[in-house]
Parts: structure tokens; sequence; C-alpha cells
């Protein structure tokens, strides 16, 4: 067995094994089904974040790329389809001949195929996909800046964290992931995030739960997952999605939940996991955010607020950080 095969299944043991509440880490909703059927949650009418996102880009790149004097190097974490990046490139490319653009993602095969495209797109474009995660991906866009002479004297790096996946994490471990940023950041680089702000939950709440079940097909996936990576016997169909708004932390919580009491077992391992009806295991958190925690956030992390970009509606932020 692979490191990271060992590491899912101690992972899921360790989660399901919680007293008070099973839980499984978010990011194993992101299998290659995973990742199809999120992309179909962002198409639906209720999922408001993306479509918001990219409407407050197509209005605002300009401004924003022309808050940033120097020439512009673009490091993009989590590549996504980039779709959103694209208002980006042509703005960058109005003020520049050419323009590096380095995609991190630990999906390799998503990489090579954006790679390839965009460079046929766009022959001004230097595409340079990194797969890594996050933070050795920006150290490694370093070295490969150093070694090329790309002087940081002349060049900004302008890094980009879209679709308000920072939500996915802890408070204090967005922090954490924020501090780290820092540290690989030069005083005159840019960071660029998008949040999903808090809001009437008649809205929110919609957006986790499609009427066409793209998101319970997304939630249930992981189910699936369990089953056929460590040959569990996890019943789809006892099993509904649940996803709910809890104001007091404010965030979006993803459950499955169980209809019957039922017992898990995963070969290999001794243990029988019992789960009574209605009980449930929390698969994923969406932190919502207000400009107050999105200040303190920034603060405590070692960045400044430059410029706050937002839709008519005020739902969601793009946030243009400097380092303090
Ligand atoms: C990919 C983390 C931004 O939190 O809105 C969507 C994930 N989960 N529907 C989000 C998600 C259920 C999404 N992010």
């Amino acid at each position: 067995m692979d490191n990271n095969s060992d590491e899912f299944r101690n992972d899921i043991l360790e989660g399901l094994r919680k007293p008070h509440q099973k839980s499984t880490p978010s990011k194993y909703l992101y299998d290659t089904v995973g990742s199809q059927l999120f992309e179909y949650i962002t198409e639906q009418p209720e999922y408001y974040p993306t479509r918001t996102e990219l409407k407050i880009l197509e209005k605002h790149s300009g401004e924003l790329i022309k808050s940033i004097t120097k020439e512009i190097v673009l490091i993009e974490l989590g590549s996504g389809s980039s779709k959103k990046t694209r208002y980006l490139f042509d703005e960058i490319l109005k003020k520049q001949e050419k323009l590096y653009y380095f995609p991190i993602d630990i999906s390799i095969n998503f990489l090579d195929s954006i790679v390839t495209n965009l460079e046929s797109l766009n022959e001004k474009l230097v595409v340079k996909g990194i797969p890594e995660d996050y933070i050795n991906g920006i150290k490694q866009c370093n070295s490969i800046l150093f070694e090329n002479n790309i002087s940081f004297d002349t060049f900004s790096r302008l890094i980009v964290f879209f679709g308000s996946s920072i939500g996915n994490f802890e408070p204090e471990d967005a922090r954490d992931f924020l501090k780290q940023i820092r540290l690989n950041m030069h005083d005159k680089d840019f960071l660029l995030i998008g949040f999903d702000l808090v809001k009437e939950i008649q809205l929110i709440e919609p957006a986790y739960n499609d009427k066409a079940g793209y998101t319970s097909k997304f939630n249930l996936n992981l189910l699936n997952r369990i089953n056929k990576e460590l040959n569990s016997n996890f019943d789809l169909e006892k099993f509904d999605h649940y996803a709910f708004y809890n104001t007091e932390e404010n965030r979006i919580e993803m459950h499955v939940r169980s209809r019957t009491d039922q017992n898990i077992v995963i070969p290999g391992n001794k243990e029988i996991f019992r789960i009574i009806a209605g009980e449930t295991i929390h698969t994923e958190n969406s932190y919502k955010y207000d400009k107050l925690k999105i200040e303190k956030l920034a603060a405590r992390s070692g960045f400044k607020v430059d410029k706050i970009f937002t839709d008519e509606n005020n739902w969601f932020n793009l946030i243009l950080l400097r380092p303090s």
C-alpha cells in the first residue's frame, strides 16, 4: 500500500472513531467523480458563489490589475477550470508583453490539459503547471523565477486563490495557511482571495441543497469512495445528504445522516463502527466571512487589506491583500 492510501485509511478510521461526532476530512470529497460533481454544482441556479465571483472579476479585473504597478507573474492556487483567471490574463496582457502563469494543483491530469490548452490559446502566455500542494508549489515557483533571473525588483507576484475554498479551513487553520504564504512572499507581492460572505440563511442553505441533487450526490460519493478504496460496506441507500447553516459558527455544515441503526466494517480493521438512526458523519465545513473577520484574518497572518471588490448584492468578496 502506498503512503497516500495509508493516509486515507488512517484519516477515515480516525474520523469514524470520534465518540461525539464522526467526521471525515473534506479534502476527500474531491476524487475524480467528486471533482466532476462539484463542477455540476457550480452550474446549479442555487449555487451563487461561482457565478458571483465570476461577475466581480468580469467587472473589476481592470481596476484590480491597474493597482499593481510592476510587471506581474501570476500564481494560482488550485487551477480549477481557469475560466476566472482568463479575465486576469486579458487585463495583465494589456500592460505587459508576456505573462508567466503558474497554476498549482496536486491533480496532475487536470494540470496537463490546462497547460496545453492555455498556451495554444494565447502566445503571450508562458504556462508552467506545478503538481504540488500549495505551499511547496509557491516555493517551487520562487526557485524557477530565481533560476530564470526574473527579479523581484521588477516583478510583483500575484497569488490568487479563488472559489472561497478558504472557507473549507477552520479559522485558525486559515490563519496558519496565510502565514505560510506570507513567509514565501516578498513585500511587493499581492495575494487575491475569494471569500463567500455571511448572508440570509434563505440564500445560503439552498446553495448546498440544490433541487437537482448534485450536492447530495457529491456528498454521498464520499461513502462510495471509501467503499471503493477500503472495501467497506457503506450502503448509500441508508444515508441522506444533510446540509445546514450553523449561525453560531457562521458555516455551512455538510453531513451524511444514517436512516437506520447500522454497522460499518472496514476489512483489515477489527472495530465495528456502530451508527444509530439519525446519527451523522460530518463531511465538510464552508465558513462564511464578514468584513471584520476578513480584516482580522489578514492582520493576524501578516497582511493588510489593499482593496475590496464586491458584487451588487454584497454576497461575495474578492480581497486584494498586501504584506503589512
Ligand atoms: C469548493 C469549498 C468552495 O464550500 O461552497 C459546494 C464546496 N461543498 N457544495 C463550498 C462545496 C458543497 C465549495 N468549495
